[in-house]
């Protein structure tokens, strides 16, 4: 039985932040409608917490990392709030974090300094060379872009920017049960199906895909872009 990672509260997280990757349609920090300002300020609240932290670092992380070799140059997409930022910088080695909202952006910088280097960006257009990481990873991020085909298109742009032979992995939430379901209504939350990631992995051009789902409605996922 694999380990399983605590629940993805993540989940609750906005209409605003989905709204925000979608070309036409998003708004950047300072512009948002608001109606929409106490759920975000709710998930802020719990993306934020040491609860969160402890769960990334005792739970998610370990699991979702789990025999994966990160190498030397690792990007993460999606730091948000930074828990799992925070867990990554303490390895050896190079890092880069790319998130789309400005605010989380200067946050992070203000926190980690010239150690990391945060990037505001879109994942579906990442603003890096061909072949830079050895590694790239996602946490409870891919859910936040609104389709597949945008979900995809992060896929071809993060093997695009992988080393031959770099890996991408990392943990997501699958659509599940009521309370989840719940916790969603009236946002435009896009789950992966686990099911079905190999194959998109695959037709994106990765090798060696490889998904495991946990107890809790997570799923880890891991693949090589091809040498
Ligand atoms: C739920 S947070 C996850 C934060 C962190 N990985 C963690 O687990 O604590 C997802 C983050 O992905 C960012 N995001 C969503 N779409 C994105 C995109 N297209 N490009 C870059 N970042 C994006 C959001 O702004 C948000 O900060």
């Amino acid at each position: 039985m694999l380990p399983s990672p605590g629940p993805d509260v993540y989940g609750t997280v906005t209409v605003v932040e989905r709204l925000s990757c979608t070309p036409g349609v998003g708004h950047r920090s300072g512009a948002r409608p608001a109606g929409l300002l106490s759920v975000n300020k709710a998930h802020n609240l719990i993306c934020s917490s040491r609860w969160w932290a402890r769960s990334v670092e005792q739970d998610v992380l370990p699991w979702g990392l789990s025999s994966v070799d990160l190498g030397d140059d690792v990007l993460e997409i999606g730091p948000g709030f930074g828990a799992t930022t925070r867990v990554l910088a303490r390895r050896p080695g190079r890092l880069s974090v790319l998130e789309l909202e400005r605010h989380y952006c200067e946050r992070l910088r203000r926190e980690l300094g010239d150690g990391v280097d945060v990037v505001e960006g879109d994942a579906t257009q990442m603003p890096f060379p061909d072949g830079r990481f050895s590694a790239a990873v996602c946490f409870t991020m891919l859910h936040h872009v609104p389709s597949p085909q945008l979900q995809d298109r992060v896929l071809a742009e993060v093997l695009r920017v992988l080393r031959p032979g770099g890996v991408f992995a990392g943990t997501d939430s699958f659509d599940g049960g009521l309370v989840f379901k719940l916790i969603h209504i009236g946002d435009t939350l896009a789950p992966l199906d686990p099911r079905t990631l190999p194959d998109r992995l695959q037709a994106a051009g990765f090798r060696h895909p490889k998904v495991d789902t946990s107890s809790r409605r997570t799923f880890r996922f891991r693949a090589f872009k091809p040498h």
